[in-house]
């Protein structure tokens, strides 16, 4: 399975931190945003992945991950020039997809609990229909919404920013889908805010009863980075875990270790340049452990 990272976007919401600089690079406490979508399609078992971002943006993203060689990743980059919406990086991928099946997280989606590593795993497994995720939110009016039916207790349909929503269950930014998304995004139209919608993709493989919902219930966490506060928040979290428990969230190369796709050697290279910092100490610590 082939994964896309979804990381461009205007980041107005943001503004002035993201006047010049991309949201998904800015940090969530100890590292860029784009690790924390990057670790969880490398726990999925996908190490070919695509970063697409704006034209801006996108040299930083390759300045800072490279070929992906540092984590044991194949790393491509594609450029979206518009913010066209979510479905069309299955267009601008189109090529990198090939005949595979593929996933897609967004660049500013934050996931974290026990069992999130089996749950996507299954969901690589599943190569012909598709999985997404929901979970349960306050403001669901801000997500795209699953609609259930009152009898059965089954999907019906997924509504994109409902004024009044039909449940707070909210499709999160992680989706699962065949080769079938690649003719699927491209058979279907923009919406009325001018986008090609993630939703519309959901739809179509409801209608033909090939989309899993799973929903994800309180012991996992989605964090949102649209907003400051959201923003302080997540790395709030992301402190907390990690000086509690002395692990880190995302650390990309100790993944890489562990699914067996980084030469220990590489890792302890990575840890010099990264010089004295917790990540490093952290990273060392870690090929110590794995190496015994
Ligand atoms: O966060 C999950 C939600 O993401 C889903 O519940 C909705 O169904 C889905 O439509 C989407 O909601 P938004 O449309 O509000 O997402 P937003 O515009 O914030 O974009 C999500 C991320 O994707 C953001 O980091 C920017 C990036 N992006 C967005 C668009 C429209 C792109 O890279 N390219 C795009 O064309």
């Amino acid at each position: 399975m082939k994964g896309i990272v979804l990381a461009g976007g205007s980041g107005t919401r943001l503004y002035p931190l993201t006047q010049v600089v991309s949201k998904q690079i800015l940090p969530i406490f100890d590292k860029p945003m784009i690790y924390y979508p990057l670790s969880i399609l490398m726990r999925a078992g996908i190490c070919d992945i695509l970063v697409i971002s704006t034209p801006r943006d996108l040299p930083l993203f390759q300045a800072l991950l490279g070929d992906g060689g540092d984590f044991g990743l194949s790393l491509s980059y594609a450029e979206q020039a518009q913010p066209n919406g979510l479905a069309e990086a299955f267009l601008l991928g189109r090529d990198f997809i090939g005949g595979d099946s593929v996933a897609m997280i967004l660049g500013d989606n934050l996931y974290f609990g026990d069992g999130l590593t089996q749950l996507c795993q299954a969901a690589t497994a599943r190569s012909d229909s598709a999985t997404v995720f929901a979970y349960q939110v306050e403001d669901p009016q801000r997500y795209g919404v699953v609609q259930f039916d009152p009898r059965t207790g089954q999907p019906v349909q997924i509504v994109e920013k409902p004024e009044f929503p039909p449940s707070d269950w909210a499709v999160t930014g992680l989706y699962f889908y065949s080769n079938e998304v690649v003719r699927i995004a491209a058979a279907i139209t923009p919406s009325e805010r001018g986008e090609l919608e993630i939703t519309a993709v959901n739809n179509a493989y409801l209608e033909r009863n090939l989309l899993e919902i799973v929903q994800l219930g309180r012991g996992y966490a989605w964090l949102d980075t649209g907003t400051p506060e959201s923003l302080h928040d997540a790395a709030s979290f992301v402190r907390t875990i990690e000086h509690r428990q002395g692990v880190q969230i995302a650390c990309l190369e100790e993944i890489g270790l562990e699914m067996g796709w980084l030469d220990p050697e590489r890792a302890r290279a990575r840890a010099a340049i990264l010089g004295n910092t917790r990540y490093a100490t952290y990273l060392q610590r870690r090929i110590r452990d794995l190496a015994s």
